[in-house]
């Protein structure tokens, strides 16, 4: 099959789980460019009904606006979140009180009436006590994310380390490994796909492989200041390293105001490591190696059967 149809079934059938009142992340590229015209579909049809959506990048902000997708920010929805847990919050305090009023309706028409055992066992308000709204706080701000990649190695990492990132048995998980940023949004593509709480990867057979770094660099996004040290260290680690340029010779220039430095490393044997290393300098900003973060994969394969792979590690 065209890769076309292919990257157009795979999106399809990510769409099939947004729903109405979702908030939903947007990725970009070409394979969430047939995403976003499904699901400008499904609310002309009247099928998805107050739904927000997050763009991750500039390029996706304008197709979302030109197809009259609703768009929202990531503070917004942070606001928003808070907001619906104070107003759960405020339910339970008012249960609790109902509880609490019975209680000494029924005590005060009881002759020599006890105290109840109960009513001693609740907490403050967390109403006077604000501190303990955080306790209900999540991470999650987004309901779903659909997004692509550009190279994607499923396998089953050290049970070890699985467990310390996911607080659940690793023993044989499946992890889902990526390479994100060929389309220069890998910052806000990350920051969206943490604040997710199911994020989907919507790919073709052509981006399957057996270990990261076969098929794709890894690009790195760095403060212009720090280009040159950086693309020393990354060179350091063995990388042949390229700052990446537009059509026209001149500079690539991310949404955030960063450059980029696409880092072959060949076949990467330890993506997990590598992330590591990555993470710890001050001048990256942030690079494409989405470990862990992926929910669902949806891959097209190239006779069109579609292939669901769930991680056992993530939501
Ligand atoms: C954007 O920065 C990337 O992470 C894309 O998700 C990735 O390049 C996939 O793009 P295509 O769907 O166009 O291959």
């Amino acid at each position: 099959m065209d890769i076309n149809q292919l990257k157009k079934l795979a999106a399809e059938k990510a769409v099939e789980e947004v729903s109405s009142d979702m908030i939903v992340g947007l990725g970009t590229g070409s394979t969430v460019q047939f995403a976003l015209e499904k699901i400008s579909e499904k609310i002309k049809k009247g099928e998805l009904k107050n739904i927000q959506c997050i763009p991750s990048s500039n390029r996706t902000e304008v197709e979302a606006l030109r197809l009259g997708i609703p768009l929202t920010t990531l503070n917004e929805a942070v606001e928003w979140k808070i907001e619906e847990e104070k107003k759960e919050r405020r339910k339970e305090e008012k249960k609790e009180d109902d509880i609490r009023k019975t209680e000494d309706r029924i005590q005060k028409s009881e002759v020599g009436s006890r105290k109840s055992a109960l009513s001693s066992t609740y907490p403050a308000s967390s109403i006077q006590n604000p501190e303990s709204l955080n306790i209900l706080h999540s991470a999650f701000y987004i309901d779903l994310t659909i997004d692509g990649a550009d190279e994607v190695a499923v396998g089953h990492p050290d049970p070890d380390l699985a467990y310390r990132q996911t607080g659940l048995s690793g023993e044989g998980s499946k992890q889902i490994n990526l390479i994100k940023g060929g389309g220069g949004a890998l910052l806000r593509e990350k920051i969206l796909a943490q604040a997710s709480k199911k994020n989907i990867i919507i790919v073709d057979e052509s981006k399957l492989s057996k270990h990261l770094g076969i098929k794709w660099h890894v690009p790195v996004e760095v403060i212009q200041f720090a280009v040159s040290v950086e693309q020393k260290y990354l060179e350091s680690l063995g990388a042949k390293v390229v700052k990446r340029k537009k059509a026209d010779g001149s500079d690539y220039i991310t949404d955030e105001n960063n450059f980029i430095l696409d880092a072959d490393f060949g076949e990467i044997k330890n993506a997990e490591e590598l992330s590591v290393l990555l993470n710890q300098r001050a001048g990256i900003v942030e690079h494409g190696l989405f470990i862990g973060m992926t929910s669902v994969l949806i891959c097209a394969m190239n006779d069109g059967e579609i292939r669901m792979q769930k991680s056992e590690c993530r939501m």
